[in-house]
């Protein structure tokens, strides 16, 4: 029995990697399988949650009980999520989003030619969308959370993110080797804005998701 804890909140959560189209065949992507947002989508429905999933590339199947909204790219990710986070208590950041698009969009298929060098590909920011969403508050007693994945000194790069950001909580995960990308598991640290630290061991991804809705609802009261 799961404590129904989340009831009448609207919790937003985006989950997968966006996809930064070249030509109309081709992208720039990443490796996120989307796996852990979808966890925690689970997870909130469970404990009783209105969930918006806003979900970019992942090809997972709906979990019951959330609103799913689709985002290929950053820029539709950006508006999906402003959007749902207008009337939200808790804005989830799980996706990978891509930091760079490029700076055009062939709108046919880029060719290659006999004898000539290929042409430089030129990217453009993306906005920060978790910076974005952390920094306007739609509501004033919003939590916002992100994740990050690090691949070296991952506390205190956690720790300057989090300032950074502005969220409340921040998800960080030791990524690299054989962990987290796809996989059913993972093992983090969730370090909270005040100073709070809390390891989550390596284990299913529902667990760590559990902990984050855990300490969400210590914070929401
Ligand atoms: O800066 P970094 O990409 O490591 O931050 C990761 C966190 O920021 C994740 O929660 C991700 O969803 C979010 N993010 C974002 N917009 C971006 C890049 C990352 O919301 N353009």
């Amino acid at each position: 029995p799961v404590a129904p804890d989340l009831v009448g909140r609207h919790v937003v959560i985006s989950a997968g990697g966006t996809r930064e189209p070249l030509d109309p065949v081709r992208y720039l992507g990443n490796r996120s399988s989307g796996k852990q947002g979808y966890a925690l989508a689970r997870t909130a429905v469970a404990r009783g949650a209105r969930v918006t999933l806003i979900e970019a590339n992942t090809g997972l199947p709906d979990p019951s009980g959330a609103d799913v909204v689709r985002a290929g790219t950053a820029m539709q990710l950006r508006e999906a999520v402003l959007k749902a986070a207008s009337d939200a208590d808790v804005v989830v950041m799980a996706a990978a989003v891509a930091d760079f698009r490029p700076a055009e969009y062939a709108t046919g298929k880029i060719k290659k030619k006999d004898g000539q060098e290929p042409a430089p590909i030129t990217l453009v920011r993306n906005p920060d969308i978790l910076a974005e969403v952390a920094g306007r508050r739609a509501r004033p007693e919003q939590i916002v959370v992100g994740f990050a994945a690090e691949t070296d000194d991952v506390l205190a790069n956690g720790r300057e993110k989090l300032r950074r950001k502005g969220c409340d909580l921040l998800v960080v995960n030791e990524v690299g080797e054989r962990r987290t990308f796809g996989s059913e598991e993972n093992e983090a640290v969730v370090l909270a804005a005040g100073g709070g630290e809390t390891p989550v061991p390596f284990g299913p991804k529902e667990a760590l998701a559990d902990t984050v809705w855990d300490l969400v609802s210590a914070r929401l009261g």
